[in-house]
């Protein structure tokens, strides 16, 4: 695929480090975007940075943790340093934790709100000056929020806390619709389906159980066909918001 249009945007990926972000990242680059790769292992950000550079794309590594004021303010800042006022951003960040409610697992509970939720807000928050900017100046300006099927499933035991954090993400992106698209700022909440990453990889053998039965039933999406969705979105007319994407496998109903 190609997206002739995001030549010359300036994009920040959270969760740029594996999986979804990594491959957004590198396709954003590939197509001519400057693209700030946000997680919080710095050997895995390089590694892709150095991967985008010898196929002649331009990225910047920023080690950062969403969950951190601190952090992320020092992260915009580096950002701004290098590559000026962003117009792209894709809130892709995010943690799986699945968990039996009544072990009350606080810890784990709060980890997924603090990531998956206060952490879109805080990016979003930090970047949202820019994108108002960038939309004045005539040119795309696009809030991309990575939301999961899951904000939708039930039924699903164990991800009640996760699918809650989703489905605050999904309304989210579309009540922020009221405050950035006055401003010609589009957003856009992509809601994948089963997606072959390192996600499922971290969790116990109960959770790695739910997940492999999901793949086996109905396949996974590769997380450059995710990337493809965040490319097309964000490069079509100024004028055309797709503000909701369900990405399934064809399989999973
Ligand atoms: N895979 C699926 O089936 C699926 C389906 C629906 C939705 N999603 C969503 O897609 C998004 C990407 O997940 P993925 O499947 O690609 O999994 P992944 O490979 O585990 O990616 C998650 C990324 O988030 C980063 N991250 C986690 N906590 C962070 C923090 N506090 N600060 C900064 N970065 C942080 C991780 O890097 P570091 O550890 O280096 O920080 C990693 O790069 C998530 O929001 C997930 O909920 C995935």
């Amino acid at each position: 695929m190609s997206y002739e249009n995001l030549a010359g945007r300036t994009a920040v990926v959270t969760g740029a480090a594996s999986g979804i972000g990594e491959a957004v990242a590198v396709t954003l680059a590939a197509e001519g975007a400057r693209v700030a790769l946000l997680a919080r292992r710095a050997e895995r950000l390089d590694a892709v940075v150095e991967k985008i550079v010898a196929d002649g794309g331009q990225a910047l590594a920023v080690v950062a943790d969403i969950t951190d004021d601190a952090s992320v303010e020092a992260a915009v800042a580096r950002i701004h340093e290098a590559y000026g006022t962003v117009d792209l951003v894709v809130n892709n960040a995010g943690v799986m934790i699945p968990n039996p409610i009544e072990q009350a697992p606080v810890d784990e509970w709060q980890a997924m709100i603090d990531t998956n939720l206060t952490g879109v807000l805080r990016i979003t928050g930090a970047f949202a000056g820019d994108l108002g900017e960038a939309a004045a100046r005539g040119g795309s300006a696009d809030l991309v929020n990575i939301s999961s099927v899951a904000a939708h499933l039930t039924g699903f035991p164990g991800f009640a806390v996760y699918g809650a954090t989703k489905a605050a993400v999904t309304h989210l992106s579309a009540l922020l619709r009221g405050e950035f698209s006055p401003r010609g700022v589009r957003v856009t909440n992509v809601e994948p389906g089963v997606t072959q990453t390192e996600i499922a990889s971290r969790l116990d053998a109960e959770g790695q159980e739910a997940i492999g039965g999901l793949v086996e039933a109905f396949g996974a999406l590769s997380p450059y066909e995710l990337a493809d969705v965040v490319a097309y979105v964000a490069s079509r007319p100024a004028q055309v918001n797709l503000r909701q994407v369900m990405v399934l496998p064809t399989r999973q109903v």
